[in-house]
């Protein structure tokens, strides 16, 4: 072999060897307290297909479901959505203490409570436990985590009443606990939510009680108000004051409110609003008509009177949208307004 070819060999032999000795490198990322755990935790599903790829071999980094940080490899995100699993969120999950963010979602045989272990985890910004079958409370534990920015547990079999403490969290933007079986009465702390701009979804439980008058502070700035199909009473009229707040969805629809609507102007930025099913009277204010980006209005099943006012976004409306009042009257309504 003349001297310039073994050169070349060598050359080679050099550059896949540093090369085979990045790759392992490479596969050695996942720290090994994290793939212990996360083997701990697929033990506990009974290693569900789901979790094929969660490899004892390979690097946990590179596993479906996960995300480790750049720097210091760590698992930052757990995400395990749409699957066959079946059992209890196991406790090991508060074994990741650099978990950012931790979603199991669309899995309806994932039962029993919310993990307590969870409370270990003080790096979180997102909970998205949802589309789940978890039952019990939502624990006040959640509110001892100070990073947090989205909590979302919605879509289960959640019951008992909505903890107060969950308004310390400074940093929250979106609290979603719609569709569960939650009672009680919405906290009057909730119009101190330290948060920027929340949405607030609490729809599809079993609230009662009035609506805090909080929540109509001015200096809230609530984007979306999601409160519909509880059973809450009494005014909410407090909703709908001149503010600057850029409040963009209102539905406080199939509850059982009952307040004048006469005095109300609405913000300014409104894109939809829904008050049916309520037991509102008074009239629509002309204000409305003013609202540039209203997408969606219905005041149907009410106990409202005068004249619909006309102008404006008004026109995109159907007769759907007011039908079922008391004495409502005006273009789309058949029935004509008679003066007097
Ligand atoms: C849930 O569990 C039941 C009974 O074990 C099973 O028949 C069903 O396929 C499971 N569904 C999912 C989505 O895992
Ligand atoms: C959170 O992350 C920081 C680094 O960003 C780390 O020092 C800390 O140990 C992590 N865990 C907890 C529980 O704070
Ligand atoms: C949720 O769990 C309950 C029992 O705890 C069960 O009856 C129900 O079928 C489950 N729902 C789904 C969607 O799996
Ligand atoms: C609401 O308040 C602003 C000033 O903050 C004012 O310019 C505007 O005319 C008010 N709108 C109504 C309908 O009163
Ligand atoms: C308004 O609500 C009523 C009652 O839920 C419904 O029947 C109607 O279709 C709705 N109309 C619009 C335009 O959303
Ligand atoms: C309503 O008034 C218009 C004219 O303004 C008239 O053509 C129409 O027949 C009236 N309809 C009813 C139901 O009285």
């Amino acid at each position: 072999m003349p001297s310039s070819s073994i050169h070349l060999f060598f050359f080679f032999l050099l550059f896949f060897s540093s090369f085979i000795f990045t790759f392992s490198l490479a596969a050695d990322r996942c720290n090994p307290n994290d793939k212990k755990v996360l083997l701990q935790i697929k033990e506990s599903f009974n290693n569900p297909y789901l979790l094929a790829s969660w490899n004892p071999k390979t690097d946990c980094c590179g596993w479906y479901q996960l995300e480790c940080d750049e720097i210091t490899n760590r698992v930052t995100a757990l995400t395990i959505f749409g699957g066959e699993i079946s059992g209890q969120i196991p406790p090991y999950v508060g074994d990741l203490p650099y978990l950012k963010t931790l979603i199991f979602r669309k899995l309806s045989n994932l039962t029993g409570h919310i993990q307590p272990a969870i409370a270990k985890l003080k790096n979180l910004t997102m909970i998205r436990l949802s589309w789940t079958n978890l039952s019990g409370s939502v624990p006040d534990f959640l509110a001892t985590l100070p990073n947090l920015d989205y909590l979302d547990l919605s879509f289960n079999d959640l019951t008992g009443s909505i903890p107060p403490s969950l308004a310390k969290l400074t940093k929250l933007n979106a609290l979603h606990l719609d569709r569960n079986r939650l009672t009680g009465s919405i906290p009057e702390a909730y119009g101190q939510f330290k948060g920027s701009v929340p949405d607030l979804y609490l729809s599809h439980n079993r609230l009662t009680g009035r609506i805090p008058k909080s929540l109509g502070d001015l200096d809230l700035d609530l984007d979306l108000i999601e409160l519909q199909r509880n059973m809450l009473v009494g005014d909410a009229s407090f909703l709908f004051r001149n503010s600057s707040r850029s409040t963009f969805r209102i539905d406080i629809s199939r509850n059982f409110l009952e307040f004048d609507l006469s005095g109300a102007i609405f913000p300014e930025n409104l894109g939809a609003l829904d008050i049916s099913h309520n037991r509102i009277y008074g009239n629509i204010p002309s204000q409305i008509t003013a609202l540039g980006n209203l997408q969606g209005f219905n005041a149907s099943y009410n106990r409202l009177c005068g004249k619909i006012p006309q102008g404006g976004r008004m026109g995109r409306f159907d007769y759907s949208s007011f039908f079922h009042n008391r004495c409502l009257c005006g273009t789309p309504l058949p029935n004509n307004c008679t003066s007097g």
